[in-house]
């Protein structure tokens, strides 16, 4: 394996004290332990409507140990003072009651539950479905995750500043029978934009990266350290729950020692498990791997992420005693989530998304808050990407559909950089060469001069964004919404 491409990297790092945090590589039961004492509440095991699931998430600066260990820890913003924030684990069907509270310095600041098909009212979008919570205030989430699977949640107010800065967790919801595996592990995977002196470069929202690539960082972490290592036995199952969380990088892994399939994509099952060799992972989107760990007793076995220049360990699992005799036999497909499957795709409303701009684009010109301007002055408003010829939100939503309308959309990225384009409160098809719906997800990486169509059933009434996941770019004119009547 090559050695990373990362500034001040000092290999190799041995298995460090803290590495593995609650609700990471922990058994389910510490972590319902891990949930209980951050809720404060006793566990009730039986109905989910007996007693909702409580907990608060504190959005507040802290620390945090990115770097190796004997170097300065990094000041960063995090929920419950932990990168990345706690894992929260639901069962399906169950209601959540979350406060945000906001103890951040002078920001304002909103929960956006990324993935989840919730109520309008809690997705978590300042100025469209809330209003953003200031600092010393707080705001009750409180709503029912229809789908289990893999989600993630995430500060939605000046997220390419919040977001880098810490502010983003895992969320699991469960199936009400889980595959069986013997550890449930969920991967945060990140970058970040250390200096030298370990603190985050305050560089956040710059033009470059707006026109660019997004904030592409220099230094990687695993749940928030830059050598996780994980304990492991020989032909154990594990279940392992990739989150990408940066705000602009793309990854694309594989595993070593670790044998298996890919089970799920943004958190909706596949229709059935598919052998796994690599997975590309656009920011905000995600993978369920069940993999069987194969390497022998006392050697290693590694998730690995792959660049331009080679491949880099971003987990390492060391592989003790207590091995299992053999492999268990291959997984069953698990349970589609109650998703509404887009099938009159004849007599779907169809619509186009066109991208325009950035570096090296072609776009002259585009409107911005209601006048057409040219390039030189959108730069000078921070903006550098145009959708249907608009920059930024519009009065009027890109699409007003009844409930219940199914409609497919074209994603024509006419630009030079890769998009991750995401729709709020709906999962949709990503529609195959043929036509034919492919995988559910909430989330499409459309690659530069690629048009991909997505298809999907309007079922859920309210105000939704859809916006490019490089958080720079949303921020620079890539965001827009769709409208759903009651
Ligand atoms: Cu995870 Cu509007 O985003
Ligand atoms: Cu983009």
């Amino acid at each position: 394996m090559g050695s990373r491409s990362m500034a001040n990297d000092s290999s190799p790092r041995s298995i460090e004290d803290g590495a593995i945090r609650p609700g990471v590589g922990a058994t389910r039961r510490q972590v319902l332990t891990t949930l209980m004492a951050c809720a404060g509440l006793p566990f009730h095991p039986g109905s989910a409507w007996a007693a909702p699931t409580s907990t608060v998430l504190r959005a507040a600066p802290g620390t945090w140990q990115l770097a190796p260990a004997g170097q300065a820890a990094t000041p960063v913003w995090s929920y419950g003072e932990s990168i990345p924030g706690p894992t929260l684990r639901l069962r399906q069907g169950e209601r959540v009651r979350c406060r945000l509270e906001n103890r951040l310095p002078e920001q304002a600041t909103t929960i956006h539950w990324h993935g989840i098909r919730l109520i309008n009212g809690m997705d978590g979008v300042p100025g469209l479905t809330q209003a953003a919570v200031p600092p010393g205030e707080v705001f009750d989430y409180d709503f029912v995750a229809p789908d289990a699977g893999t989600y993630w949640y995430h500060a939605h107010e000046r997220s390419w500043e919040q977001v880098a800065r810490g502010l983003h967790g895992v969320l699991v919801v469960e199936e009400p029978e889980p595959p069986d595996v013997d550890e449930d592990i969920a991967i945060a995977i990140d970058d970040w934009r250390l200096s030298t002196d370990a603190t985050l470069r305050d560089d956040f929202g710059a033009m470059h990266d707006r026109a660019h690539a997004g904030r592409v960082g220099n230094w990687v972490t695993a749940n928030g350290a830059a050598a996780l290592t994980v304990p492991a036995r020989r032909n154990t199952r594990l279940r392992l729950r990739l989150v990408n969380t940066a705000n602009g990088r793309i990854f694309s892994l594989s595993t070593q020692g670790l044998d298996g399939w890919i089970v799920a994509l943004d958190g909706q099952p596949l229709d059935k498990p598919a052998p796994f060799e690599r997975v590309v992972l656009g920011p905000a989107q995600r993978a369920d791997l069940i993999v069987d760990v194969t390497g022998d007793p006392s050697s290693e076995a590694f998730l690995v992420s792959h660049e331009r220049d080679g491949g880099y360990a971003l987990v390492t699992f060391s592989i003790g005693e207590g091995a299992r005799a053999r492999r268990a036999d291959p997984p069953r497909r698990m349970t589609p989530n109650p998703v509404p499957v887009p099938t009159d795709l004849a007599g779907a409303r169809r619509s186009t998304l066109e991208m325009t701009g950035g570096a090296m684009g072609r776009m002259a010109s585009a409107r911005f808050e209601g006048k057409d301007r040219e390039i030189r002055e959108l730069v000078r408003h921070g903006m550098a990407w145009a959708m249907n010829g608009t920059a930024g939100m519009t009065p009027e939503p890109l699409l007003d559909l009844s409930r219940g309308e199914t409609t497919v959309i074209r994603l024509v990225n006419d630009t030079a950089w890769p998009h991750a384009m995401h729709l709020h409160g709906h999962h949709f098809s990503v529609l195959g060469e043929n036509g034919e719906p492919g995988p559910l997800r909430d989330t499409v990486l459309v690659d530069r001069g690629e048009t991909r169509e997505i298809a999907f059933v309007a079922d859920n009434p309210g105000k939704w964004l859809i916006h490019c996941h490089m958080l720079e770019h949303a921020a620079a004119g890539m965001t827009t919404w769709i409208r759903v009547g009651a």
